[in-house]
């Protein structure tokens, strides 16, 4: 066993063993935040930058353990984060499960019998083709590193050329043909963006998938997987919940939960992570008609990032030059982030071929009879899948604004976060103007009284404008300032973040007034 050149049983013999391996870790793993921010900029990402240090500073996202220089590609989620991932995820369920009669819900454990994942194509074609340059012993995704070229290639209006090379990548990887990959790379003159060389290793397969042992005697443990998808876990529940649940194809199961892979470009901030979350569904259909609900769900699933407020604009289908083991029609939901157009939700006709590879392996019928035609069968399928945390760094993108305020000497920057109201992670903020004349007390009974229905944000300190720029950073739609014309009318000024419009608005009002622009259901009328 070796890690890099240098074999550990020489090193178990160094009383520096351990220091060896801390540096190690520290080399290969981790990630300084500052890097993280470099990482970005070589992506000539333009505003992400400040968009990543936006998350950090305002409690919406932190690298993982970060005291120890954090870890690559995982990520914790701060106050503010917590709440949107987790409107954003309500959001999805509700659309999925409530608003269809024929969608019901499951929550499948992470760890699966490892023969589930010889069944889907993981345990044998779930890699990606990595590729090392040898001088700034940096590591990338050999598809990654062409599928950039093409684009500047496109971008330099040499589209024909573009295409090309995308359809060499695609004749290759389908003939597992790596050593073509690699020709391909340096015949198309791509060089590492570090060493500015193209002095590349061979291209070899690196199955994603992290491994572990379950059983607390080493000898017995068996080794299984940290899921790489969720989806699995619908598939093998998939009569379970139709015979419990008493459905009838056509129906679907949806599900949220962690996934886990072993990324080679770990990049790009909470784009590409390790550990994520999934929101996914699959819809189980008669064969044969596959394409009709393919289509269907393809524009179901785009009205619902645009009723997040998505610009048309900044969202596009994108169909799969290459299709997945399983699939055979497949199409990306693109979002416009500041590096591209990227996929934040895949829709793919998966076929038969995960009940069928279960039924197979499992000796279990996966079978449905279908009443109204008389007849059993393996049901095709539809799936819907989109990533948590894509789509949360996609509202952040969208939402994260810089705007010119004031003229003259008065002239500023004002930046604060859009998100629809009903995915802000507070509702409203409660500002007494000053902390005296009775102010705060009345402030702390509006709080109390509309803890229960919003969530909520009392200050009192500090000047009434930074806290209004406060909430604006963390994107709160109304701020609620309690002033000492309150005390004579009852009536308190509410701020629009959008705006910076005030109105007075009745105490006993107030919840009226949040309610009708927070409530989730705006969203689900554009539905
Ligand atoms: N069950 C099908 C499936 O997993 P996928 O295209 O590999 O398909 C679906 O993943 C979605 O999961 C992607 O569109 C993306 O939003 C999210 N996703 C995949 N890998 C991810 C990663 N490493 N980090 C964050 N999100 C990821």
């Amino acid at each position: 066993m070796s890690i890099g050149s240098i074999s550990i049983f020489t090193y178990k013999k160094h009383k520096k063993f351990e220091l060896f391996i801390q540096d190690y870790v520290q080399r290969s793993i981790v990630i300084s935040l500052q890097e993280l921010f470099l990482e970005a900029m070589n992506e000539q990402n333009f505003g992400i930058k400040e968009i990543i240090s936006h998350a950090k500073e305002y409690g919406f996202v932190y690298p993982s353990s970060e005291i120890y220089d954090g870890l690559q590609a995982v990520y914790d989620y701060g106050p503010y984060g917590v709440e949107l991932k987790k409107n954003l995820k309500e959001l999805w369920w509700q659309a999925m499960v409530k608003l269809n009669r024929n969608v019901v819900g499951l929550d499948a454990s992470i760890f699966m019998h490892p023969l589930t994942w010889k069944a889907s194509g993981h345990v044998d074609s779930f890699s990606d083709p990595m590729i090392d340059n040898k001088d700034s012993n940096k590591r990338y995704r050999a598809d990654i590193l062409l599928e950039d070229k093409a684009a500047t290639l496109a971008e330099e209006g040499k589209q024909a050329d573009a295409d090309n090379l995308l359809k060499d990548m695609a004749r290759l990887l389908d003939a597992e043909d790596m050593e073509g990959v690699r020709q391909l790379i340096i015949d198309a003159g791509i060089i590492c963006p570090i060493s500015k060389t193209s002095n590349w290793t061979d291209v070899r397969q690196f199955n994603l998938m992290f491994s572990t042992q379950i059983g607390s005697v080493a000898d017995d443990a068996s080794d299984i997987y940290l899921r790489p998808e969720t989806a699995q876990g619908i598939f093998v529940n998939f009569l379970n919940v139709q015979k419990t649940a008493r459905m009838k194809v056509p129906f679907g199961i949806a599900q949220i939960g962690k996934a886990f892979r072993n990324e080679i470009v770990a990049r790009q901030f909470i784009f590409r992570m390790r550990e994520f979350e999934q929101m996914e569904m699959q819809f189980f259909i008669r064969p044969g008609e596959e394409m009709q609900w393919y289509e269907h769900w393809k524009q179901i699933r785009l009205k619902w990032h645009k009723a997040l407020g998505i610009p048309e604009e900044s969202l596009k289908f994108h169909d799969h030059d290459k299709l997945a083991h399983y699939a055979n029609a497949a199409v990306d939901i693109e979002y416009k982030f500041p590096f591209g157009f990227k996929e934040v939700e895949g829709i793919h006709s998966r076929t038969d071929f995960d009940l069928m590879s279960h039924q197979k392996l499992s000796r279990k019928k996966l079978q449905y009879f279908d009443p109204t035609i008389n007849k059993n069968y393996v049901p095709y399928v539809i799936e819907t899948s989109a990533g948590a945390d894509r789509l949360f760094f996609m509202l952040l993108c969208n939402g994260y604004k810089q705007v010119t305020v004031g003229e003259g000497d008065d002239e500023k920057q004002r930046t604060f976060l859009k998100f629809h109201p009903a995915l802000s992670p507070v509702k409203a903020a409660i500002l007494p103007l000053v902390k005296k004349d009775g102010l705060p007390e009345i402030g702390q009974k509006i709080y109390d009284d509309l803890k229960f229905d919003f969530n909520l944000i009392y200050e009192d300190a500090q000047s009434i404008g930074k806290r209004y720029t406060r909430q604006d950073l963390i994107g709160t739609p109304f701020c609620i300032a309690v002033d000492h014309q309150t005390k004579e009318d009852e009536t308190v000024t509410i701020r629009h973040r959008d705006t910076m419009e005030q109105e007075r608005v009745k105490i006993t009002d107030l919840k009226e007034v949040i309610e009708k622009e927070v409530s989730i259901k705006n969203i689900f009328r554009e539905l």
